[in-house]
């Protein structure tokens, strides 16, 4: 397994290697959500890059950045277990030197959502994803539904900007109980980690009553936030309930596809997660 450090010798691998490429962006900690999508490279292309890049321009100035939970030598040896081909292993410095002062902002997309609660979140994820799509030159990128509006926002920056890469959108991986699982999780205790699972059980209830019939998307709005509420540890920051596509908040009824997505805090972690009703993704 190569492990690549600089855009040029990402570049130069990727070269060398004129075969149909997949990559799995990450920011490390890798858990099964994300070995998932490196699976799914692995199977539907012939080389498969993952990368690892805690990126700072996406962490808000009161966020995490510093304490994001970091472990590159465990991280490196799963990819290598599971046969990944290389690792672009940027350092802060190579991606963002001094003077850097180009973004990418995905304008509509990035306003709503977990947009209206991390102002700079978006453009940071645009503007590194298009670095590392430019950099690694793959054919598919891999990305998780988790993370609804991110993955909406860079199908969006891919097609504005004309990239050749078609990007893959992934299931969601839950741990048994429902709680989706993310790097974060590390740091729930063992009391918020069993309160968190009440997010999943929220989704699942309203999910639920959608296939009852129900169509009404304040009613959905208010079910999940009404037993969220309930869970005295959880403290809820949005429901919404938006057009799957431009993710518009819907007022009235549900007519196509909607995402039902939230977000809540379970102590000093904000957890995200959501379901589609109806079709697609
Ligand atoms: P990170 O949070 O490390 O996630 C990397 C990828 O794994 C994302 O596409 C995310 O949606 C996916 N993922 C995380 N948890 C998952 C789960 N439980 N099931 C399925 N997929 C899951 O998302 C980022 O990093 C960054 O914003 C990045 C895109 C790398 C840009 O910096």
């Amino acid at each position: 397994m190569e492990i690549l450090k600089t855009p040029e010798e990402m570049r130069a691998w990727r070269r060398a290697l004129p075969v149909s490429l997949g990559l799995t962006p990450t920011m490390g900690y890798l858990h099964e959500g994300h070995l998932s999508l490196v699976r799914r490279s692995l199977a539907e292309n012939e080389a498969s890059v993952a990368s690892i890049f805690v990126n700072p321009t996406q962490f808000g100035p009161n966020e995490d950045f510093d304490r994001y939970p970091r472990d590159e030598e465990g991280d490196l040896r799963q990819l290598r277990e599971l046969g990944v081909d290389a690792v672009y292993l940027p350092s802060v410095e190579t991606m963002y030197p001094e003077g850097y002062q180009t973004y990418v902002t995905v304008e509509g997309l990035s306003q709503g959502l977990e947009g209206r609660s991390r102002p700079v979140h978006f453009r940071g994820v645009a503007t590194v994803v298009t670095k590392l799509l430019i950099a690694v030159g793959p054919d598919r990128a891999y990305f998780g539904k988790k993370d609804a509006q991110q993955l909406r926002v860079i199908r969006r920056l891919a097609r504005d900007l004309d990239l050749p890469t078609e990007i893959v959108g992934c299931d969601t991986v839950r741990e048994e109980g429902g709680l989706a699982m993310s790097s974060r999780n590390a740091y729930l205790s063992r009391e918020q980690r069993a309160a968190a699972l009440v997010l999943s059980r929220a989704l699942a209830e309203a999910e639920a009553r959608f296939a009852e019939g129900v169509r009404s998307a304040e009613v959905l709005r208010v079910i999940v936030s009404g037993t969220v509420g309930a869970e005295p540890q959880g403290e809820l920051d949005y429901v919404s309930v938006a057009d799957s596509e431009t993710l518009a908040e819907i007022e009235g009824d549900i007519e196509g596809v909607a995402l039902l997505s939230l977000a809540a805090r379970f102590g000093p972690v904000r957890l995200i997660d959501n379901v589609t009703l109806g079709e697609g993704a």
